[in-house]
This record gives structure tokens, sequence and C-alpha cells, in this order.
């Protein structure tokens, strides 16, 4: 019964990983490159499926068969034994493998390749850093971390570099991963056939918070996704109240401005995420917590036991400074 139990959760398991990742499943494609990798995907999974069932059925028969000597039907010769070793071990898994690459190879390699610059309609630079990514916008001034924006159903050349490690671009429902390589550029498409969120995570191990290294990328219908990029080009909002202008002068004089960029303001750190326009991101620390006044609070006050292994110190603040900061962070809209 305890076997049946391990196993029946071992399937259910499996079932969740196939089918329910949702806005981050691969099987669940919103591209014609992630729709090529799903087929492919299915291609894989049903081979390996008649491969696995049929080595199932040899074991089977050869169980069944324990007391009896020699092969049903072909007997006990040495030569047939060698044959059937030969075709099962080698010619079979050969021929499918080879397969598969020449399937990969002359349909999914192509159709999920870096895309021909002419072909786009515009480009985004992300960079991976332990542990966010950094989004900007050639040709405009707009920067921003962990929650992408692109226009839905247009081309988008995406450039990755990294900062520090190697760092792997993934966002399965809209194409390919692609690794990000210290001092090298690589590049990959971004399309997405509707609006919506699309849920993408870090797929390379750089470091004690690779697994909480995700983002989003929101394709915005066109004319939404130009109003956005406006506003993320402009500098932060000035502080309208007592308790933001306070906090403006705490995040000046404190370590804060030594890490982040506001525009607008003496802050020009380039250790962590731009902050001109933070209270319009849905999340912090790479989607590890919703972007509230609680959660980023608890954030200021120890990031390490939010995301341990992130390079934010904690910075000792009083509850007062805490609060004006948080007033000042969550007027930048
Ligand atoms: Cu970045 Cu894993």
């Amino acid at each position: 019964m305890r076997v049946l139990a391990v196993y029946g959760s071992l399937a259910a398991g499996c079932a969740l990983v196939v089918g329910g990742c949702g806005e981050q499943s691969a099987l669940e494609p919103r591209s014609d490159a992630a729709r090529t990798i799903e087929t492919l995907w299915w291609w894989m999974f049903a081979v390996a499926c008649v491969v696995i069932g049929g080595a199932v059925v040899l074991l089977l028969i050869a169980w069944l068969r324990r007391s009896r000597p020699g092969f049903p039907l072909l007997g006990e010769r040495e030569d047939v034994a060698t044959g059937v070793v030969v075709l099962f071990g080698i010619g079979i898994p050969g021929v499918a493998l080879v397969a598969l690459f020449a399937v990969a190879n002359f349909a999914a390699l192509d159709e999920t390749e870096a895309p021909d610059p002419r072909t786009t309609a515009m480009t985004i630079e992300v960079t991976g850093n332990q542990f966010w990514w950094e989004v900007r916008y050639p040709g405009t001034t707009a920067v921003t971390a962990n929650e992408i924006h692109i226009p839905a159903r247009t081309r988008v050349n995406v450039v990755a570099r990294t900062n520090d490690v190697i760092h792997s671009f993934w966002v399965p429902q809209l194409n390919r991963k692609i690794d990000m390589i210290p001092g090298q550029a690589n590049r990959v498409l971004l399309y997405a056939d509707e609006p919506g969120r699309y849920r993408g995570q870090c797929a390379e191990l750089c470091g004690l918070a690779h697994a909480q290294m995700g983002m989003y990328v929101y394709a915005d219908p066109p004319d939404e996704f130009r109003a956005w990029l406006d506003r993320m080009s402009g500098p932060r909002q000035a502080p309208a109240t007592d308790a933001a202008r306070k906090g403006e002068r705490v995040f000046m004089n404190e370590a804060c401005a030594d890490c982040h960029t506001i525009r607008g303001t003496p802050a020009r750190g380039e250790v962590g995420p731009d902050l001109t326009h933070l209270a319009s991101r849905s999340t912090l620390a790479a989607l590890v917590i919703p972007n509230d006044r609680e959660h980023l609070g608890g954030w200021i006050n120890d990031p390490q036991d939010v995301k341990p292994g992130n390079r934010m110190p904690a910075l000792g603040l009083s509850e007062r400074e805490v609060a004006d900061l948080l007033a000042y962070l969550r007027s930048l809209g």
C-alpha cells in the first residue's frame, strides 16, 4: 500500500510538472518558436515512452521466463543473443537519437534561432545580475528590473548579457533559453501572440539565490506599451508629502544611494536595480515577494531573511526612517 501511495504521489507530481505550471509552462506556448519547441518536446516524450515501454516489456518477458533458458521463438543460440543486444542496446537507441537530433536541428533550431535584426521591430537589453535582471530600452532612458514589458504581436530582439557569472534567460511560453555569458552578447527573439503575463526564470545555476531569480514578461497592447515606455523614460515623481521628502533624504544620506539609481536625484548607484519607478512594479526581489508596503518594509529591514545570498545589506535604520523611506519609495510610480 505504501509503495502504491509513493507511486501515486510521484505520478501526481509528474502530472503537475508536465501540465500544471501555467504561466511558466513550455507546454502552453504563446509563440511560433515556443510551439515548435512544444512539438519537439512531445515527439521526444513519445519516443522515450516507446523506448522505455519496450525495455519494460523485455524485462517482464525475462522475468516470466526466468526458469527457462533461451529466448522465446529464437531459442538458445549465442549469435541470436548478441544480435538482440546489438539491436535493442545500440541499433534502436541510435536510430531514435539520430532521428530526434535531425528533427531538433532542422525544425526547432531554425525556428528559435537568434532573429535577423532586420526582421525585428525593436531591441531590448537584458543583463543578468546575482540575482536579478536589468532591462534597458535602447534609444530611451528607460531602465527597469525583473518586469520586462514588450508590445504584443511584435518581434522583439533581446540582447542578453551578464554583469557577473553565467545566467540563462528563459521564458518557456515564448522561446528557448539563451545563456548570458561573461564578455559576450547573445540574442533571442521574444514574441507573444497575445497580450498577457509570461513568467520566466534563470535557468543556469548562478549562486545561492539562483532559484529566486524570476522575471515577468508583460506583453502589452502596443498603445499601452508606448505609454508605459514614456513613463519609464522620465525621471522620478518629485515627493509630494512631508514623509516622502524625508524619505528621499534618508535614501540619499544612507547607503541606499550608493547602490541604486533614482533618475532625477543624485542617486547613481549601479549595484542594485534602478528604482526610479519602483512602485510601478508588481513584485520585489525578482518576483520573490509582492510589491506592497508591508513586504517592502520587511525587505528593507532584513533582505537576507527574504532572499538569502542577495547583495543588499540590512542598514539598521530606525523605525521612523523606514516609515519615511517607505512613503518615498511607494510614491515612485
Ligand atoms: Cu541567475 Cu541562475
